[in-house]
């Protein structure tokens, strides 16, 4: 259909108008140079009437639109001088049938300077995205390895190598420990030993998600998805581990309807965003971590028993540390080496007595605990040995609030915990005494004590002080 005068009339005001806001200047020539269309108010003090009809060098004088008019080829985005400014342009010819039948010269930047403000800017951002990619990469790649598990208890070295076999498989992993024995160790060390390695790691903190926020973190969500997401959407965690390891830690806080959630995906490696519909496939290894023993909370129905079974396929069972005695020693020197090369002057041994205190202490905040007692002493040491009494009160006496507790007249010593841990405590006590008195020497402490050698031995690798002859000093 024809279209009416009215309708032409009306498009071409549209597009006047377009050409007006689009760009800072802009003019159109036919194939004699003679200009046909000048919209360049914003620049020079010519109105379109009167440029109209004229040849464009007589109007801007040093214009290349009649050149390009002539050779055919665009020339984009070339700086040139409009009365005393310098703007960047762009010429294009308009050709028809292969014939050049007029240019089009437009102004994308009325100055320069505009320009350097954009890439400036560019710079700035890419700049922005390096630091962040560099940090990502920093977060999501697994900080420590098995060597950095330090042990000597046979149990931990048989969960360290159930550990590593894990990690050559993509078998959900399950870590359950008390707080501070080193659960988060073993999942970066799993990782790091994995061809999973160069990919990310990512550490989903359970307890730390609020409620309502849950869905959304862990499977993100398409633009518009709730009141309140963002326009642009957002990659949820699991899509951000993909191809690499996601860690649930304080997996027990994990809300049941998470759970039924997260069972779809484990079993079927599949997901979809808040508010999406397309199917996202997901090559991740779980490894998940909880500080009380989840099979209770499997009981009482706070925790889906087919989850936990997803998730438990392989299952290690961290000792605390008042189980694994004779890690005390071992961690104690690594991380009095390891204080005492970030202080000058610092300690560099430990008293016996000292190290005797360490060793009684019964640790309920297992190896962080310990660490932290180590890095304070370091701290505190006024001499080049850590003595008893840069220690802690409470690791020298062993005094604490709600524990039983019982005052040893003869030896001075606070003893706490229940009656076994009071004898076990006490026992250990005396024969560091002993050893002690005879210089180590275990056939003079045994005769001392008045029992056979070898009850001796028993005893001490009972109590987990069989490493004794170990010397710290
Ligand atoms: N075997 C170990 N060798 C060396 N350092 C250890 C070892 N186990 C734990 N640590 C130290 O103890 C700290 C606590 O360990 P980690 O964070 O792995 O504990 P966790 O079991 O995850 O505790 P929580 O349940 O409180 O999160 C670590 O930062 C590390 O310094
Ligand atoms: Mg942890």
């Amino acid at each position: 259909m024809e279209k009416t005068y009215e309708q032409l009339k009306w498009e071409m005001e549209i597009i006047d108008e377009f050409i007006e806001k689009a760009y800072e200047g802009m003019m159109i020539i036919d194939q004699d140079g003679k200009i046909i269309k000048f919209k360049y108010e914003k620049l020079m003090d010519i109105k379109e009437e009167d440029a109209i009809g004229k040849h464009v060098t007589e109007v801007v004088e040093n214009t290349r639109l009649h050149i390009v008019l002539k050779t055919g080829f665009p020339e984009i985005g070339d700086v040139q001088n409009i009365q005393g400014r310098n703007v960047v342009t762009s010429r294009i010819p308009i050709v028809r049938g292969g014939i050049v039948v007029g240019a089009v010269g437009t102004i994308m930047f009325k100055d320069v300077v505009e320009v350097k403000h954009l890439a400036d800017h560019l710079e700035q951002i890419k700049a922005h995205v390096k630091r962040y990619k560099q940090e990502i990469k920093r977060l999501n790649l697994a900080k420590y390895s098995f060597e950095q598990i330090l042990t000597a208890d046979p149990k931990m070295l048989n969960l360290i190598e159930v550990a590593k076999k894990a990690s050559e498989t993509n078998s959900s992993v399950y870590i359950e420990g008390d707080s501070g024995t080193g659960k988060e160790y073993f999942a970066h060390a799993i990782h790091e030993a994995s061809n999973r390695r160069y990919a990310p790691f990512v550490k989903i903190n359970c307890a730390s998600i609020p409620h309502e926020l849950f869905e959304s973190e862990l499977f993100g969500y398409e633009p518009g998805a709730f009141t309140g997401a963002s326009t642009h959407g957002r990659v949820g965690k699991f899509e951000l581990a993909n191809g690499g390891t996601i860690f649930l830690d304080e997996l027990n806080s994990m809300p049941l309807d998470m759970q039924v959630k997260l069972l779809r995906v484990v079993e079927e490696r599949e997901m979809e965003r808040v508010g999406g519909n397309q199917r996202i496939a997901l090559d991740v290894r779980f490894i998940s971590a909880c500080n009380e023993d989840l099979y209770d909370l499997v009981k009482t129905g706070r925790f889906r028993s087919d989850l936990y079974y997803r998730l438990n396929v392989v299952s290690l069972k961290l000792p605390p540390l008042s189980e694994r005695r004779r890690d005390i020693p071992i961690l104690t020197a690594n991380f009095l080496k390891h204080f005492s090369k970030e202080r000058k002057n610092g300690p560099e041994s430990i008293s016996r007595e000292a190290r005797h205190c360490l060793e009684a202490y019964h640790w309920p905040g297992n190896v962080r605990e310990l660490r932290n007692v180590v890095e304070s002493a370091v701290s505190l040491a006024t001499s080049k040995m850590i003595t008893v009494a840069d220690l802690p009160d409470y690791v020298v006496k062993c005094r604490s609030g709600e524990r039983l507790s019982y005052s040893m007249g003869a030896t001075g010593e606070n003893l706490e915990g229940t009656l076994k841990e009071m004898m076990d405590q006490l026992e250990r006590q005396i024969i560091l005494e002993a050893l002690e008195k005879t210089s180590g020497n275990r056939t003079d402490a045994a005769q001392l004590l008045g029992i056979h050698r070898t009850a001796l031995y028993k005893k001490m690798h009972k109590l987990g002080i069989d490493h004794y002859e170990d010397d710290m000093e």
